[in-house]
């Protein structure tokens, strides 16, 4: 760190925005991966022998084996998203790791990504920009193909934290009426005037639209489902920039396929990049390579929340977006 003579060491797994490469080097001793070459869990334990702390990100592949498996020297990971499900806070607790995340700069972008999903899924922006390309608008009548109103619908949001209010004042200004399910109601003032469902299955059938915004942990793994799906009113629509996991493919893919669900639209996949292939075949899916946060704004306010993390907690002091703290 600046003024420090021996600086701690940090692996970098990911090539960062300039900027933020520019700091992590001046303030740390910094492995940083210029080529940008995504690294296997094995190579990042290879090589982090010798560092002291590690900046990651949600896109590396980590699993379960990774935190225990980290070598004694490691005393911080500071992961490059608000996400943290890559991570056991857990196992991070237990080996004494301080782990952070990077809340609040990526709120804005991700919620315009949901709304972009909103409405490319209810107004066919997947099949209207490939029938530009493949040069078919000459099969456009006054009736096919059409889309899906928005305005005067209504939006359920799954998981009403940051991201998810920030996606209610703006579907406020599309005219959408709201509801929404978390585990506990948030303040008015935060609410957009949506109404709250204690019961997840109870907001359902007032959904034209369902956003899902939660985190992805053991309670709302594989909560979007063929027995949820079910209680949405016939031609809803859903959209995701949360977690891939939250929904079960195979019951969305079903649901779209039979006309149950007029479309989708996801930015987010279980096992991206490498997503389930029927996607791909479904005209009524509008997809992203998960880009909620992908601005370089957002990217560098990311990546230096990540530094002022590391920089308190080598300091000495609690970083601010500590997740392992009591
Ligand atoms: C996040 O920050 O969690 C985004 O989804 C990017 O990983």
């Amino acid at each position: 760190m600046t003024g420090t003579s021996n600086p701690p060491r940090i692996l970098v797994t990911r090539k960062m925005m300039p900027d933020v490469e520019r700091r992590i080097a001046a303030a740390f001793r910094a492995t940083l991966n210029p080529d940008d070459r995504p690294l296997s869990a094995a190579e990042i334990l290879e090589k982090c022998g010798r560092h002291d702390g590690l900046l990651l990100t949600s896109f590396d592949k980590l699993g379960p084996d990774f935190i225990p498996a980290l070598p004694p020297s490691i005393r911080i990971i500071a992961t490059h998203s608000v996400g943290y499900d890559h991570l056991s806070i857990p196992q991070a607790k237990a080996r004494g790791i301080a782990v952070t995340n990077t809340p609040g700069v990526l709120t804005d972008a991700t919620a315009d990504v949901a709304l972009l999903l909103i409405l490319g899924a209810a107004r066919g922006a997947s099949w209207g920009d490939r029938m530009v390309r493949e040069d078919r608008w000459g099969e456009t009548t006054l009736i096919s193909p059409l889309g899906h109103d928005v305005s005067g619908r209504r939006l359920g949001i799954l998981g009403m934290g940051r991201i998810g209010q920030a996606v209610a004042r703006r579907a406020r200004a599309f005219g959408m009426t709201l509801h929404y399910h978390s585990r506990r109601p948030v303040a008015a003032a935060e609410a957009s005037q949506a109404t709250y469902h204690q019961h997840f299955e109870d907001m359902l059938p007032n959904c034209d639209f369902l956003s899902i915004n939660c985190a992805s942990t053991p309670e709302t793994r594989g909560i979007v489902n063929a027995a949820t799906l079910a209680l949405l009113p016939d031609g809803a629509i859903v959209v995701n920039t949360a977690r891939g996991d939250i929904v079960d493919d195979g019951a969305l893919i079903a649901a779209l396929s039979s006309g149950k669900l007029a479309a989708a639209g996801l930015d987010v996949f279980r096992g991206e990049p490498r997503i389930d292939p029927r996607y791909r075949g479904l005209d009524n899916v509008f997809m992203l390579p998960h880009i909620g946060s992908a601005t370089p704004g957002t990217r560098s306010a990311m990546g230096h929340k990540c530094i002022d993390n590391l920089e308190q907690f080598f300091r000495g002091e609690t970083p601010t977006d500590l997740l392992t703290g009591d």
